[in-house]
């Protein structure tokens, strides 16, 4: 968005698609990517920044191995969906927003994953978890940080 008092103008319409991409590529817009984009379209990197941080879609902090989305639609929310996400923020002690220490695990809360029938559903990248209860979480975080193990 324009400042008002300066005729500078953004090249939005070329910015928000390199944005769109380095995220697509690195999961998040780094620091390089935003100095990159700016060096490419000849603008500050604090414009850049400024016009990235308006949109919710784009993320400065790198994501954990493995994204925990936890929905917060109506069904899930019926089905008790507030103590899933409580146990996994005691489990992994983050809050959601938040990316575990040893870069495995980020805390996510999300609007209607379409698996109602499931609620309530977490997934875990591209993986759905249904009709979980708060007793669940520990061994499913488990699980994963097993899988983690094997795939080192
Ligand atoms: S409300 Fe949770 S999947 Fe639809």
């Amino acid at each position: 968005m324009p400042e008002s008092g300066t005729k500078e103008k953004l090249p939005r319409e070329a910015l928000i698609p390199l944005l769109q991409e380095a995220q697509e590529r690195d999961g998040y817009l780094s620091r390089e990517a935003i100095t990159e984009i700016a060096e490419r379209l000849d603008i500050p990197p604090a414009k850049v920044y400024g016009v990235a941080s308006f949109y919710n879609q784009f993320t400065f902090t790198r994501p954990g191995k493995y994204v925990i989305r936890v929905c917060r639609g109506t069904a899930c929310h019926v089905k008790g969906s507030e103590r899933i996400l409580n146990a996994l923020k005691g489990e992994l002690k983050i809050e959601p927003g938040q990316t575990t220490r040893d870069g495995l695990f980020t805390l996510e809360v999300v609007a209607c994953l379409g698996a109602c029938g499931l609620a309530p559903v977490v997934m875990i990248n591209d993986e759905f978890h249904g009709r979980l209860t708060p007793g669940d979480i520990p061994g499913l975080i488990e699980s994963y940080r097993e899988r983690d193990g094997r795939e080192r």
